[in-house]
């Protein structure tokens, strides 16, 4: 494919191309020939990001594309001008791929389907999908326990809202992990759980062999969905006494920005089995893969 709007459309053979080629760009530290000299990309960000939008950066000029960056602000959907026709005016002036970071879910597939002339990356689409996160996810995972099948994952928190349950949820269960969700009661996820159990969190992190915490994203919360952050880290956070139940062998994976003492005790992002920053790190040698995946039309 030319695009990358989620992982549900990727088999395990291209999930595994993926990972082959970020492990590739990861052994050469990302010192690479600048394969895409004088070629353009684009970065249109219309929801807050720092991971995500300068990994793509990275990824983009260690592939030695050429990268303008778009701000909604300073740009012409000011005057009302659509995303369709954003894309369409990118196309003309010679860029052929944008990552686009957007609230509303499933745009990205819809502009695909309006085929604007550039090929896209959907870098999150409200809680629809975030494919580049679960395939770093997947790559960290993968890293470290190395075949994935029959491996558990936990994913807990704000499922409701959460992009990245949903696109983690593709990825993994293609490489054949057992996943199971769990988090509050307020921010459970129906869609999520026809194809996954949902179970009360001791019982889902004492089984994990990697418990993914989910960011509480208050920025969706339409109404309040928990008392106060203590109570939420008492009853459904990563707190010491949790960790302390989980397997010897497990470990915690977070996307990102970690709200710390919410969803994750503060001493517990840099534990040693804590792989919160490698992910970030990851995300750079994904992202060079996918990138290169998308402009070489799928072939890697
Ligand atoms: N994980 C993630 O998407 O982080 P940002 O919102 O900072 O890009």
């Amino acid at each position: 494919d030319t695009n990358l709007i989620d992982t549900n459309g990727l088999s395990r053979s291209e999930l595994m191309d993926i990972l082959e080629r970020a492990r590739f760009y990861e052994n050469q530290k990302g010192m690479v020939p600048p394969r895409y000299l004088g070629r353009f990309a684009a970065n249109l960000f219309f929801e807050p990001s720092t991971r995500t939008r300068f990994s793509f950066e990275v990824a983009e000029k260690r592939l030695g594309l050429e990268v303008l960056n778009f701000s909604e602000e300073t740009s012409s959907t000011v005057k009302g001008e659509t995303l369709a026709d954003t894309l369409k005016t990118l196309a003309a002036i010679g860029v052929e791929v944008a990552v686009i970071r957007h609230s509303q879910s499933g745009i990205a597939e819809e502009m695909v389907k309006q085929n604007n002339g550039v090929r896209l990356v959907n870098a999150g689409d409200g809680h629809n999908a975030h494919p580049t996160q679960a395939l770093l996810d997947l790559y960290t995972l993968h890293k470290h326990f190395g075949d994935l099948n029959g491996l558990r994952v936990a994913i807990i928190g704000d499922l409701r809202h959460s992009r990245v349950a949903r696109s983690n949820l593709w990825s993994l269960t293609t490489m054949g992990a057992e996943v199971v969700f769990s988090g509050p009661e307020t921010m459970r996820a129906p869609d999520l759980e026809e194809h996954a159990p949902y179970l009360p969190i001791d019982e889902a992190i004492a089984q994990a062999d990697a418990v993914m915490m989910l960011r509480v994203q208050l920025e969706r919360h339409r109404e309040r969905l928990f008392t106060t952050r203590e109570a939420y880290h008492q009853h459904y956070g990563l707190t010491l006494e949790r960790f302390a139940r989980m397997r010897d062998h497990a470990v915690i994976l977070h996307p990102g920005p970690v709200n710390r003492d919410v969803e994750l005790a503060d001493e517990l992002v840099e534990h040693p089995r804590s792989k919160v920053f490698e992910q970030m790190k990851n995300g750079v040698w994904v992202r060079m893969a996918v990138l290169e995946r998308v402009l070489e039309g799928g072939n890697l």
